[in-house]
């Protein structure tokens, strides 16, 4: 469904990302796991057309996609949950869901997904008219899960869901990342640094180290991987 051909990427003259590769087939669970700085959010932000790679080529569902303009990224069902969920504060609940919507023009698909967003996260029915500003960060995040969904993703991108979150709420949101992958049929592609519950979700997981794809295999073989293990798991 994806793939990320052998990609460079760079600010300026700093390059970040150093002949990437990456497959997703559809129905997928993939993990991209990473420390702080490794090159994650730069790798979504380049899938989502925010960054344009200086070499190599990113294709979805067979058409070439690195050098689309970010609107027809999304239109193509490639949604992206950012990091720090950048809601818009003084908007409601609602309102923030309906600008998931923005692109989408029939009313009853909007409704479908206001009621498939409302089933998985019923606090934000209870909560569609209360500012977005004024929610716990538990509940921001759901926010702004519920706001991708709203868009209809076919590859749902979360860009490291469980940063700041309470020990308690991480385990929620890692569970609602697989419910929407299995139960939703909606293919996922997870960057995180918390590599235990990723890869214990995911189908297969990915190791970015500096720029670079040094490790990658089914969720159980990473964790079972004496690298992993050390670098990543203190064991
Ligand atoms: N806008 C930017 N300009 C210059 N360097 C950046 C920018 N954004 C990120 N970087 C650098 O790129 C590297 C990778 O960052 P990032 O993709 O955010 O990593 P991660 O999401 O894995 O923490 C880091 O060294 C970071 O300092
Ligand atoms: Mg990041």
């Amino acid at each position: 469904m994806l793939k990320v051909d052998s990609i460079d990427v760079a600010y300026g003259d700093v390059q970040v990302l150093h002949e990437v590769s990456l497959d997703i087939q559809e129905g997928e669970l993939v993990a991209v796991i990473g420390a702080n700085g490794a090159g994650k959010t730069t790798l979504l932000k380049t899938i989502s057309s925010l960054l344009r790679p200086i070499k190599g080529s990113i294709s979805f569902e067979d058409e070439t996609i690195s050098s689309m303009n970010p609107d027809r990224i999304v239109a193509r069902g490639i949604v992206q949950v950012p990091e720090g969920r950048l809601l818009f504060p003084d908007m409601s609940v609602r309102e923030n869901l309906e600008m998931g919507a923005y692109l989408e023009k029939d009313k009853n698909t909007v409704n479908e997904r206001f009621d498939s967003v409302y089933e998985l996260f019923p606090v934000l029915k209870e909560r569609s008219t209360q500012m977005a500003g004024t929610l716990s960060g538990g509940e921001q995040q759901m926010l702004a899960v519920g706001r991708g969904l709203m868009a209809g993703p076919k590859l749902f991108m979360f860009d490291e869901p469980s940063l700041g979150l309470a020990p308690m709420l991480v385990q929620s949101i890692f569970d609602r990342v697989q419910h929407i992958n299995k139960t939703l049929g909606v293919t996922v592609l997870l960057v995180e640094q918390n590599v235990r519950q990723s890869c214990e979700i995911s189908d297969r997981a990915f190791v970015l180290e500096n720029g670079r794809m040094v490790l990658h295999g089914t969720g159980l073989e990473m964790l079972e991987n004496d690298h992993v293990r050390e670098a990543y798991l203190g064991l």
